[in-house]
């Protein structure tokens, strides 16, 4: 859209694949129904009908951190209608991660918040998966509060995470990194 000069107002953000503003909705010429995909992720082909898709525009709610370790009640005090549930299956079929979404809501109905927040570890956030469900559960924010709870009260020392920050300063990946910026200019 850019290349054709049109002015983009919605679904631009990150262009890597990571902050969720460019949902769209896809069909090529040989499929019988249309995909979700991320459009910064979809290569131009001949004859795709497109449309970018609306997401979640309902309200965040601020939902700080407990002082005590979490439990279910915990999600339930700020997402309440998780509960609601019908396991109809629509969010898992918008999901353009694909994320089982629904077996997911139903870990975090179920208390399983570590399994919850695993499953949501690709979720960029599109809103799709709130915007189709007609019980008004929001499954993203339910998996992003989820990730910041068992972040927040994990027990163990993330020691991979500590092992590549070690790396990363004793230069380890500078070669690398100067070569991709090498292939990101040319
Ligand atoms: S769309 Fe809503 S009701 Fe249906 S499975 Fe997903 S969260 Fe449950
Ligand atoms: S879980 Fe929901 S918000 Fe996350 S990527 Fe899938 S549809 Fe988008
Ligand atoms: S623009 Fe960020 S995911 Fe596409």
């Amino acid at each position: 859209m850019w290349h054709l000069g049109r002015p983009m107002l919605h679904g631009v953000g990150c262009l890597g694949g990571v902050c969720g503003a460019c949902p769209i909705s896809i069909r090529l010429p040989n499929q019988m129904a249309p995909k979700t995909a991320l459009a910064c992720q979809t290569l131009v082909a001949e004859g795709a009908e497109m449309a970018f898709l609306p997401g979640d525009a309902s309200k965040k709610e601020i939902a700080p951190l407990p002082a005590e370790t979490p439990n279910q009640n915990t999600l339930f005090q700020y997402y309440p209608e998780t509960r609601r549930c019908v396991a109809c299956g629509a969010c898992t079929s918008i999901c353009p991660q694909g994320i089982d979404v629904m077996a997911s809501v139903r870990e975090a109905m179920n208390g399983k918040l570590a399994e919850t927040a695993d499953r949501f570890v690709d979720c960029v956030m599109c809103g799709l998966c709130a915007a189709v469900c007609d019980v008004k559960v929001r499954p993203h924010r339910v998996g992003l509060y989820t990730r910041r709870l068992i972040g927040a009260f994990q027990e163990n020392e993330a020691t991979q995470l500590k092992k590549r920050i070690e790396e990363i300063g004793s230069g380890h990946y500078k070669e690398q990194w100067a070569a991709l910026m090498e292939e990101a200019v040319h």
